[in-house]
């Protein structure tokens, strides 16, 4: 497995990607990706296996100088081989070269994976917003101190 830099000709396979995914009103639309990948805080990495994209992963510098992880998304098939392990690993120390203050993010109340993920990266549960996804599912705020 290698990760590397965001290009423009990934962009339909992360889509199809995040739709498999994430139920409906909790992945993102084409546009959503698109915009998210292209804005100027943004970074991407692409985790690469055998010239086939397994996983991305989205971040995004924010004002409040925090560290935002917009999506981190592994195939099924390659989940529990630490692939979304690199791609948190490599964000967060970006985040800390930014001398961003704390890493960000949100999951959807019912996504139990996801936040024994964080969890077990130390991350902690910092608030809730109801309703957050389109579909009506709330979520749960995670954050962990990057410095
Ligand atoms: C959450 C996700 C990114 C984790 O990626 P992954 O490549 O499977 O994670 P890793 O293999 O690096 O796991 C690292 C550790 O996290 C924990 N973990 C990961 N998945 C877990 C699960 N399903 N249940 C419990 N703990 C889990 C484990 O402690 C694991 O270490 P171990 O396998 O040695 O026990 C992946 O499940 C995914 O893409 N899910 C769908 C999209 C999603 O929900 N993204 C998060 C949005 S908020």
């Amino acid at each position: 497995m290698m990760l590397r830099p965001f290009r423009r000709a990934d962009l339909n396979i992360l889509h199809e990607i995040d739709t498999a995914c994430f139920p409906p009103g909790v992945s993102y639309s084409l546009e959503e990706l698109e915009a998210f990948i292209a804005h100027r805080n943004s970074r991407s990495w692409i985790a690469e296996e055998e010239g086939a994209i397994i996983g991305f992963l989205i971040a995004q510098r924010t004002p409040a100088r925090l560290m935002h992880v917009i999506t981190i998304d592994v195939k099924e098939m390659w989940r529990r081989r630490g692939v979304g392990q690199a791609l948190m690993d490599v964000a967060e120390e970006w985040g800390r070269r930014e001398e961003l203050k704390l890493a960000t993010l949100e999951t959807a109340e019912d996504n139990h994976p996801a936040q024994a993920f964080y969890r077990k990266r130390g991350y902690k549960k910092l608030g809730w917003v109801e309703h957050y996804y389109a579909n009506g599912a709330s979520a749960w705020v995670m954050g962990k101190r990057l410095r």
